[in-house]
């Protein structure tokens, strides 16, 4: 295609093309458009506009007509008012959302109360995100420079010349849509958008205990000495007798089934298996040697990589699987891990035997369990 010569075939652009000049670019051999105003703000960018000898036919465009805030100062003010109201009620919208969540709180469980609670935080995210929307496209629409240009396609990949002029479109754009020069506008924006993610924070802040580290709660679990260990879910105590060789068990604390509250958090963090292998194939740590009984050991249930029950058990080879991302754990070697994204073994629970044979812990687990995450505390 011959680039050497330039045609322009929409009336618009020829209209615009009077307050234009032309710019070459050396890199593709076609020829930029480039836009003056006659407007009195500065000079409105041609953006990656290219102008091609053979374009198109003019389609039927209607004439350019300029909006009454380019041509009546008095409505540019007043559209101007209009768009950083609108940003300063999303900021309104987003603090009335985190005030709401400490006006109408839920903690009583009524079916009213969550309603309201989530009525008003609702109202007021509708409000931020309104705001912030609104008032984008009206300054958008009101406000940036409304100049009609032709953007053809091009060679991917531009010269220095080429990339050079994006930089000046970017340069321009902010020019022309004044967010440099509108300082109360890009400031109110700026706010409506910081403001904006804090009801989220605060929404998920509450998700945790709020007078409780929640580190320290995820570090214990309702193990302690003594405390027998028990069928899940039907809570009867297991004796070491009971438990036969290559068998395994899903094994909750004794008494976890009588809490009256938060009876499925501390199952969350308390569950166990327990297995039973022949001594000789158990290769226990030396520090552990005295947490297994006859062969029996007890390890988390609580995948190591993100928090999966770990619930299938086979006993010829002694290997637990987590179904969700196939970690797999040799429990004659600790639990340790042979295949999979977990990087951890699974916590051991030190057990022994009470005067009546059941069995008991030693001690709560000597390290956090689930999630590696939280070793890191
Ligand atoms: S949670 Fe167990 S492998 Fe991912």
């Amino acid at each position: 295609m011959d680039h050497g010569q330039v045609q322009l075939t929409h009336p618009g652009i020829e209209e615009a093309s009077q307050r234009r000049t032309m710019a070459q670019d050396d890199h593709s051999g076609t020829e930029i458009a480039a836009a003056d105003s006659s407007h009195a703000a500065p000079a409105a960018s041609p953006g990656t506009a290219l102008i091609a000898q053979d374009a198109f036919e003019n389609p039927g465009f209607p004439p350019h007509r300029p909006r009454v805030t380019d041509e009546d100062p008095k409505r540019e003010k007043r559209a101007q008012r209009t768009v950083y109201t609108l940003f300063y009620l999303s900021i309104v919208g987003s603090v009335w959302a985190i005030a709401a969540y400490m006006l109408f709180p839920m903690e009583s469980n009524n079916v009213g109360d969550v309603r309201l609670n989530n009525l008003f935080i609702g109202l007021g995210a509708t409000l931020a995100l309104l705001g912030i929307g609104f008032g984008a496209v009206h300054w958008a629409k009101s406000l940036m420079y409304d100049v009609e240009l032709v953007d053809e396609r091009h060679p991917i990949g531009g010269s220095p010349e080429t990339q050079a002029a994006a930089v000046k479109v970017f340069q321009d754009a902010d020019r022309e849509s004044g967010f440099s020069r509108r300082a109360v506008i890009r400031n109110s924006l700026i706010g409506a958008l910081l403001v904006f993610p804090l009801p989220a924070v605060v929404l998920f802040r509450g998700l945790a205990p709020q007078d409780q580290n929640p580190i320290e709660l995820l570090s214990h679990t309702m193990w302690k000495k003594g405390t027998r260990l028990a069928l899940d879910p039907s809570g009867a105590p297991i004796k070491a007798s009971d438990v036969t060789m290559g068998s395994a068990f899903h094994v909750i604390p004794e008494g976890l089934q009588d809490l009256e509250h938060g009876k499925l958090d501390e199952k969350a963090k308390a569950a166990v298996l327990l297995m039973r292998l022949d001594p000789k194939d158990l290769n226990e740590l030396p520090e552990r040697k005295d947490w297994s009984y006859d062969g029996i050991v007890a390890y988390s249930k609580i995948c190591t990589h993100v928090g999966c029950p770990v619930a299938l058990y086979e006993q010829h080879t002694h290997h637990l699987l987590c179904p969700c991302h196939q970690s797999q754990f040799d429990v004659s070697n600790h639990c340790e891990v042979i295949f999979g994204p977990a990087k951890r073994p699974l916590p051991q629970l030190p057990i022994a035997v009470d005067d009546e044979g059941y069995l008991i812990a030693q001690s709560d687990f000597t390290e956090p369990v689930g999630p590696s995450f939280w070793e890191r505390h």
